[in-house]
């Protein structure tokens, strides 16, 4: 490795050496320390600062972000946000998003993926294996949460536990019942999972940065123990990541908006699941396991990624009043399904249709609508929806057809 001084200064655009900030409360723990020394061993300039010592400033047509009493001022930002202070957290990232510094992981992605239930939502969503799993509020739902799921014995988790904390295997229903109560008194959200036996006590853990994996590790629990988690004293070995299992956990992190990605992957009998995804993943179990320089990897990936900030795009269009992006998906419009896009559309307002996995930029006006097709539309919001409502009654439209209706049938994008 090399030492600061023999370092060449990677430069921004406007030439001055590319200053980077990571989010950390604990500048001597490992995943910071081998961050920060990789950067400096880049040439960056690089400092830790604690995302609690943050005052956030709103005002009309200003924010403003100070650290220590001093303006934030950094080309780019790698948060490790603890999941003590996610809130915090993530408000202190949509401050810095808010001012156009580029962010390794968005406030947005980490909130997503610290919700077992919302992350696994997205996640099915998007067609992603993830073990069947039941979110129950009421004692009433247990048993039927338990047959959806496939029968005992059963996983049970609250949403936002981490570390193996709030994870427990439940063999009879008086157990999972007993359990589930408990949790729900003490006001936690319940998930009653599948149980997938056949990866009882151990787990791969992918890392992706950017979009790919860099580097994978099998975990294993020791004992009785089925939790598989580094910190409950699991055992890590190399694995050789099969391809499937590659582009799950990239496909995982990318529709959960996370560049940097700890993706959690249980072996099934029918390959891949998805479990989980860690925002601020940990390096060190990781790098010793597969000897990869992980960390390396993540500057590498910051300096090449910083010139290209993300926009959230329904927030920016949002801003030319009255207009928006509505999304239609075709499943709710059985009637659209096997006509063309200029049959349903005189003007056609479609920007994008998503496909299965696939995104279509600017489809032909000849494509033929698919049931499982969501149309991604942008223009003026009134006559958008009007138009889009007409699409659905079957009529094809004339683009100076401008009424506006509910829009019970559309959604905004989310
Ligand atoms: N449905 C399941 N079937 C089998 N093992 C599971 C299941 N859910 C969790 N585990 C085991 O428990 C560990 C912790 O679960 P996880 O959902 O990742 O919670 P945490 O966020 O606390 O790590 C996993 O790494 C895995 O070894
Ligand atoms: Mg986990």
């Amino acid at each position: 490795m090399r030492t600061p001084d023999e370092a060449p200064t990677f430069g921004t655009s406007h030439g001055a050496a590319l200053r980077l900030a990571v989010l950390s409360r604990g500048p001597r723990l490992y995943s910071t320390r081998r961050i920060v020394e990789e950067a400096r061993a880049r040439g960056l300039r690089v400092d830790v600062c604690d995302p609690m010592k943050f005052s956030l400033t709103v005002a009309e047509g200003s924010v403003d972000v100070l650290h220590k009493g001093e303006r934030f001022a950094y080309d780019a930002v790698i948060p490790r946000i603890g999941h003590s202070i996610t809130q915090h957290g993530v408000a202190l990232l949509r401050h810095i998003e808010q001012l156009g510094m580029w962010t390794a992981n968005t406030g947005q992605g980490i909130l997503q993926s610290r919700d077992k239930l919302h992350a696994s939502q997205i996640l099915a969503r998007n067609r992603l294996p993830v073990p069947r799993t039941a979110y129950v509020r009421d004692m009433v739902d247990i048993d039927q949460a338990i047959s959806m799921v496939g029968g005992l014995p059963v996983v049970v988790k609250v949403t936002q536990g981490t570390q193996g904390d709030g994870v427990f295997l439940r063999h009879t229903a008086y157990e999972v019942r007993n359990l589930v109560q408990g949790l729900l008194m003490t006001g936690k959200s319940v998930l009653v999972q599948e149980y997938i036996a056949e990866s009882h006590g151990r787990d791969i853990r992918a890392l992706v940065v950017g979009d790919r994996v860099v580097a994978a590790m099998r975990r294993r629990a020791r004992g009785r123990e089925f939790r598989s988690n580094f910190h409950l004293n699991g055992t890590v070995e190399p694995v050789d990541l099969p391809e499937d299992y590659a582009e799950a956990a990239c496909r995982a992190a990318r529709v959960l908006g996370l560049n940097i990605a700890g993706v959690d992957l249980l072996e099934g009998a029918n390959g891949p699941l998805v479990l989980e995804v860690n925002s601020s993943p940990g390096l060190e179990g990781i790098e010793k396991a597969s000897g990869v320089n992980v960390a390396g990897a993540i500057v590498d990936f910051v300096m090449d990624d910083t010139a290209f900030g993300e926009v959230d795009l329904d927030q920016l269009l949002r801003t030319v009043p009255g207009s928006g992006v509505l999304t239609l998906q075709l499943r709710n419009h059985p009637r659209m399904v096997g006509r063309r896009l200029n049959e349903v559309f005189a003007t056609i307002p479609v920007f994008a249709l998503s496909r299965g996995d696939r995104l279509v930029w600017n489809p032909d006006e000849d494509t033929q609508l698919r049931f499982d097709d969501v149309l991604v539309c942008y223009g003026d919001l009134v006559q958008l929806r009007a138009s889009l409502r007409k699409a659905m009654l079957g009529q094809p439209l004339m683009a100076a057809d401008v009424e506006e209706h509910g829009d019970d049938e559309t959604t905004a994008a989310p």
